[in-house]
């Protein structure tokens, strides 16, 4: 018989992700109507797939320097110049990651020390309280409260820092919320960032998803904190490129250092033709991203509307990514419940908002990353499901 293995206690007490879940059960049913999972529905933009094509037709299939090709680099310091104004040395403040899930495990790999607390939204993004854990590192939650339009509340934050708070984790326009805060929230949550010490991992993956004429405000332009803070971004969502794993950091250099030693380890570069696609992504025509907004917009009004006018969900009116969250308190149930209860009843899959943390039960996420049409659909089935829902 064969030795039990035993698993390392550090990952004892991590979950697989619940985002997963339903969509795996789902799996092969063309029936099933998905709002669950969190990428666009797009195909990557024509030039960036030819980049890709061509990089590989060149032969350029081998390791690439480990913080990724200098061109690519450049091409995301000119950006970030362009962008916010903000000046980052391509040589040694970029590091081009496997997509901004690893820039997130670097950064909490980089600072953690056993035991340091970090400040982590919740309901937040699926992979930072396990990455926390992984480094050692306390999550303390910071509430995202529906009556605050799921925004951070700076007193609450206030009251959560400790002497052992180390980090902040920051992530608008949010996920799962869709919320966006405002220039003054973040000033307030800066100020804070300076006077306590911390240092910020600023996740701005949905910079470019914001609706209603509202501006993306870059965490590292505000006063104290160019150089505490590590601002995380992708070209996943910006330019549905999710199976390219391109993202990146930029930061101070000892701590882009710091990371580029774990990622050499770990990773070793991120894949080559991925880096000239997303070189083409950057450099090519933005349209692509500003057509995806639009019809991103059709289909959040669709959703808010139509979940608005059912029977028991109510849904603020998302700003940022393409989520919409809504309270489906009223029905009694466990948000994983009830998620199942509209899985079985009509084959539409949403994420429990308890797979985003304690404060997102009582929610169900709906991603609108799907074609309107679809969108539709599924609406009528929820309708439907709540007609017998007793
Ligand atoms: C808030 C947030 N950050 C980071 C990521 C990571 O995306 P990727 O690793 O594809 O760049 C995601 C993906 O869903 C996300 O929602």
């Amino acid at each position: 018989m064969s030795r039990r293995v035993r698993i390392a206690t550090r990952l004892s007490g991590i979950k697989p992700s619940g985002i997963r879940r339903l969509f795996d059960l789902a799996q092969g049913d063309p029936d099933v109507i998905s709002l669950g999972v969190g990428e666009p529905d797009f195909v990557s933009p024509s030039h960036v797939l030819e980049a890709a094509k061509q990089a590989m037709d060149e032969g350029k299939t081998h390791y690439t320097p480990n913080a990724g090709i200098l061109e690519l680099r450049e091409g995301l310091a000119k950006k970030a110049k362009k962008d916010y104004g903000l000046l980052y040395d391509p040589q040694s403040e970029v590091l081009v990651t496997a997509g901004g899930t690893e820039a997130i495990f670097l950064a909490l790999t980089a600072l953690i020390n056993p035991g340091d607390e970090v400040l982590v939204p919740n309901p937040g993004f699926v992979c930072y309280e396990p990455n926390i854990l992984m480094a050692g590192g306390v999550p303390v939650s910071m509430p995202l409260c529906e009556e605050n339009s799921f925004r951070l509340n700076a007193n609450v934050v206030t009251s959560l820092i400790t002497d052992r708070s180390r980090v902040m984790i920051l992530n608008f326009p949010n996920n799962p919320t869709g919320s966006v805060l405002s220039y003054d929230s973040i000033a307030g949550l800066a100020k804070l960032a300076v006077e306590r010490d911390l240092i910020v991992i600023s996740d701005e993956v949905y910079e470019k998803i914001l609706y209603d004429n509202v501006k993306h405000h870059c965490l590292a332009t505000f006063r104290g904190m160019r150089d505490r803070t590590i601002v995380v971004n992708s070209f996943s969502k910006t330019y549905a490129m999710t199976g390219f794993r391109v993202g990146y950091a930029l930061g101070p250099k000892e701590l882009i250092a710091s990371m580029l030693k774990c990622h050499q380890y770990v990773a070793a570069c991120t894949n080559a033709p991925a880096q000239y696609a997303a070189v083409a992504a950057l450099e090519g025509p933005q349209t692509f991203t500003e057509n995806m907004v639009q019809e991103f917009d059709r289909r959040r009004h669709l959703l808010h509307s139509r979940l608005d006018e059912i029977e028991g969900f109510q849904c603020l009116l998302p700003q940022g990514a393409f989520y919409a969250f809504a309270n489906v308190k009223e029905f009694g149930l466990s948000s994983e419940k009830f998620a199942d209860y509209l899985f079985d009843k009509e084959k539409v899959v949403t994420v429990a908002g308890s797979s985003f943390g304690e404060h997102g039960e009582g929610y169900l996420r709906f991603s609108y990353a799907t074609a309107y049409d679809k969108v539709r659909e599924a609406l009528d089935r929820i309708e439907n499901a709540v007609k017998t829902f007793n």
